[in-house]
Formats: structure tokens, C-alpha cells, sequence
């Protein structure tokens, strides 16, 4: 079944984001800071847990890829050795009327969008955000926040092949903030000047990248169709030759069907040897692979799968975003994958009254160092499950006055709305089965 928020609905996950406490507009008090936002209660463990997924899917569960956690700033001369100095950029034009500024590369007419004014002839506008290291602003000191996270890896190429003994193929893994001055930034947290990347290097002998660009790329995009996206919503697009970036050879997007559009969520690119030959030679330092078996040393190659945090975030969000008939009226549901639902467990206790307060209390103790859990004992069951659904918790507890007697409670499930009741004793052991098996 397609199911994705048409472009006007987008009006209702905002809506819902901000009472709730998904996302806030940065600086909101004084009136904002244009496309910058900010990650409420319930938007940072969203967040979180899909960073979480990721590191567990190709850190934690795979024994040829081991993590790293490099600064943002970086000596000047990486920038220039990556290209980045010379190639970041994007074509800026200006209206000569109303003085917007556009990508030209974006546009689909060669006159201003919003009032038909003649444009300025396209110069390049490099992306990187500049600062000063230092007390003194001068030249000398100027450094850039970095543009991705990739060069952190490259540089760190030696210490982490000396360090951990890896072979080829090996891979690092990192998650960071990455700063774009975007001409156009736009779509909520789509396309920021501030996100955070998920990105992997992952080095292979030459002759082997073409079958692990393949490799990566299927293993990638069953990540987000295990993550809940559904298929029809996601598609992958070849990079034609004009779109290559300076360092590629091939390479692939996936993308998600946006309300606005298709859109990238991630890049895989086969980027050859080209990051650290630039980088030995800038250097003088010799990064190289010697190779046991074939008693060869080379420059190994490169496949870079390249996400981001926020657009994955925002994909997750909105594939789970869904109204549904419910008697008379209707509910919203976010149906979360369970892993990554930002409440696991809400604990309910059926009304106020003090004589459930120490058995809820005990269950809350229980559950809460294990799940996240959130307890809310205000206005009716019906309300509170319906308030749950709307944050997409897979499983409401409900503890009740039978419950004093029997020692159970009631396990009531999101998507299927089913009820259980089941012992005090198990409810740990049942809620571990069902997050693991998704029973
Ligand atoms: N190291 C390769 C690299 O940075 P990219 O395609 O420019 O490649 C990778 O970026 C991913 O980072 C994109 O697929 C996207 O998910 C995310 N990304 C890039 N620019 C972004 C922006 N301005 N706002 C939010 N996410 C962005």
C-alpha cells in the first residue's frame, strides 16, 4: 500500500511535532533562526534511536567495521588536500530585482521564480563555514567547521589501521555534525547549515571496490525497509556523470518520496584512492596498505556510504505518520518501527487513586532502566492510549484494581490495538520478546 503525507499534510506533522515535542524552531523566542531547529524530548530519543540502529547495523554487528569520533575542526591544509578549498561549491545567482539568492542549478526558468526579475551570471559560492582559532581574526588563523565527516576518517587512517590490526576490507565508521552554508536551505530538517551524518569508509583493494560498491548499497537500503520505510517510498538513483562529485567514480543515492518530492537520504560513492593519495602527498606522509598475502603495498580504495541523521530521522517520521478509522472518529498513529519509537513503554495506571500509586510505582521502577518509559496517569484510559499512539509507543501497561489481587497487568499493542493480561513476573521478559521478535 502507498501511504506518504501529501505535501499539504506536511501542516500536520508540524503541527503535531511541535505539541508534542518532536522539533522547535532554534532561536524560537527571538523569532528564529531561518532553517535551524531544534530536537524536543520526544525528537532526540527518535533521533538517538536511529543512530543507535545504525551503529548497531554496521559497527556493533559486523566484525570489519570499528567506529571513530573525530573533531570538527581540522587543520586548513586537510581542505585544500581534500579539494574541498577548491571544489565545495554551489552556483549563486542573484535577482538584480528583488536580491534573492538561488542555486542556479536548481532553477527551472532563467529568470527570478518570485518576480520574474533578470539574474546576476552565476558565480561559485563556496559552502564551507568559516571561523577563527584563536584570539586573533587574521588569516592565519582561520579554520572551517568541516563539510562532512569523511576527512576526520581519512586523516585518522594510519592510527586506527596501526591501532586496531584490521586487513582490508575494513571500514570506519563515524557520527558527527557536519556545516553547510546552504544557499537554499529549506523543507523543515531536510536541508539544514548544522545536520549530523552517519558515514562509513570503507577501504577494499583495488579491483574489489566495483562488487562492494554493490554490496553496500543493497545492504543500505534494506536498512531502511528494516527500519519501517516503506518499499514504494524508496527508490535508488545512479549519479549520471555531471552530477559526480570531484572525488567519484560511481555513485548511488537512495532516496525517500518526500511530501515534496524524492530526495536524497543517502549517498554511496565508490571514491577510489583519491582522498588518501591527496592526503599523503599534502602531507609527506605515507598512507598506504601493505598487504601480507600478495606482498604488495598500495593505496587502498574507497566505498563511502553517506547518510544523514536528520533526513533519516524525518523519513522514519513521516512513512510511520498515519490516521486511521477508530468507531466514530479516527486516530493518528505513528507506527514506529518498535527500536525506534521514542517512548517505548508507557505505564498507565487506570485512575489516581492512591491505593495503585505503590504498585505502579514498583512496575515504573522496574521497567524504566530497561525501556523508555513514560508514566501518565491523567484523564481517561482512552485518552492516554490515544496520546500514546499519536507519539507512536508500541506498548501501553495498564495497571488496574485486579491487578492488586492477580498481580497482572494488560499489555495493550499499538497497531493492533489488541489487549493481554499477564503476570507482574514476566512483564520484563515479555516486553524483551516482543521489542526482539516484534511478535
Ligand atoms: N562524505 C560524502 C558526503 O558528505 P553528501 O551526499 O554531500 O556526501 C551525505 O552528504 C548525506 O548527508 C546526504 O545524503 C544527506 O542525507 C546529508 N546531508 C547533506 N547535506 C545536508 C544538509 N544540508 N542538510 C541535511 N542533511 C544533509
Amino acid at each position: 500500500m502507498t501511504r506518504y503525507l501529501p505535501y499539504g499534510d506536511m501542516e500536520k506533522l508540524l503541527s503535531l511535532s511541535k505539541r508534542r515535542g518532536f522539533v522547535f524552531q532554534s532561536s524560537e523566542i527571538y523569532g528564529g533562526l531561518s532553517s535551524t531547529w531544534d530536537y524536543g524530548p520526544l525528537g532526540v530519543e527518535l533521533k538517538r534511536n536511529v543512530k543507535e540502529a545504525w551503529w548497531k547495523s554496521v559497527v556493533v554487528s559486523r566484525e570489519d567495521v570499528v567506529g571513530l569520533d573525530a573533531a570538527i575542526l581540522m587543520q586548513r591544509q586537510v581542505w585544500e588536500a581534500s579539494g574541498h578549498l577548491e571544489n565545495f561549491s554551489d552556483p549563486l545567482v542573484e535577482c538584480k530585482n528583488c536580491h534573492i539568492r538561488l542555486r542556479e542549478d536548481q532553477l527551472e526558468t532563467d529568470v527570478c521564480p518570485e518576480c520574474s526579475g533578470e539574474l546576476t551570471e552565476p558565480r561559485n559560492f563556496n559552502l564551507m563555514f568559516k571561523t577563527f582559532q584563536g584570539p586573533v581574526e587574521e588569516t592565519a588563523s582561520e579554520i572551517f567547521l568541516r563539510p562532512e565527516t569523511a576527512q576526520g576518517i581519512f586523516v585518522n587512517f594510519n592510527n586506527v589501521l596501526n591501532s586496531s590490526r584490521k586487513k582490508l576490507p575494513f571500514g570506519i565508521a563515524q557520527i558527527g555534525k557536519s556545516f553547510r552554508n546552504e544557499i537554499t536551505p529549506g523543507n523543515f530538517t531536510f536541508r539544514t547549515r548544522e545536520f549530523e551524518q552517519m558515514e562509513i569508509e570503507f577501504f577494499v583493494t583495488p579491483g574489489d571496490d566495483d562488487e562492494w560498491l554493490q554490496s553496500w548499497l543493497k545492504e543500505r537500503y534494506d536498512w531502511y525497509l528494516k527500519y519501517g520505510i516503506r518499499e514504494d517510498n524508496l527508490r535508488i538513483r545512479k549519479h549520471d556523470d555531471s552530477e559526480l562529485a570531484h572525488y567519484a567514480k560511481e555513485t548511488y543515492d537512495i532516496e525517500y518520496r518526500f511530501p515534496w518530492g524524492w530526495g536524497e537520504l543517502e549517498g554511496i560513492a565508490n571514491r577510489t584512492d583519491f582522498d588518501l593519495k591527496q592526503h599523503a602527498q599534502t602531507s609527506g606522509t605515507d598512507i598506504s596498505y601493505f598487504d601480507e598475502a600478495t606482498k604488495s603495498r598500495f593505496v587502498p580504495y574507497v566505498i563511502e556510504p553517506s547518510g544523514g541523521v536528520d533526513r533519516a530521522t524525518l523519513a522514519f517520521w513521516l512513512d510511520a505518520y498515519d490516521e486511521e478509522p477508530d468507531g466514530d472518529s479516527s486516530r493518528t498513529v505513528l507506527k514506529f518501527h518498535r527500536l525506534l519509537a521514542p517512548v517505548t513503554v508507557a505505564i498507565l495506571p487506570l485512575s489516581k487513586n492512591e491505593k495503585l500509586a505503590p504498585l505502579t510505582k514498583g512496575i515504573l521502577d522496574r521497567l524504566k532502566f530497561k525501556f523508555k518509559c513514560q508514566y501518565d496517569d491523567s484523564q481517561s484510559i482512552g485518552r492516554r492510549y490515544r496520546r500514546q499512539d499519536e507519539i507512536g509507543t508500541p506498548f501501553c501497561v495498564t495497571i488496574d484494581f485486579d491487578s492488586l489481587e492477580d498481580d497482572k497487568v494488560t499489555i495493550r499493542e499499538r497497531d493492533s490495538m489488541h489487549q493481554s493480561r499477564i503476570p507482574i513476573s514476566d512483564l520484563v521478559s515479555v516486553l524483551e520478546d516482543k521489542l526482539e521478535h516484534n511478535w
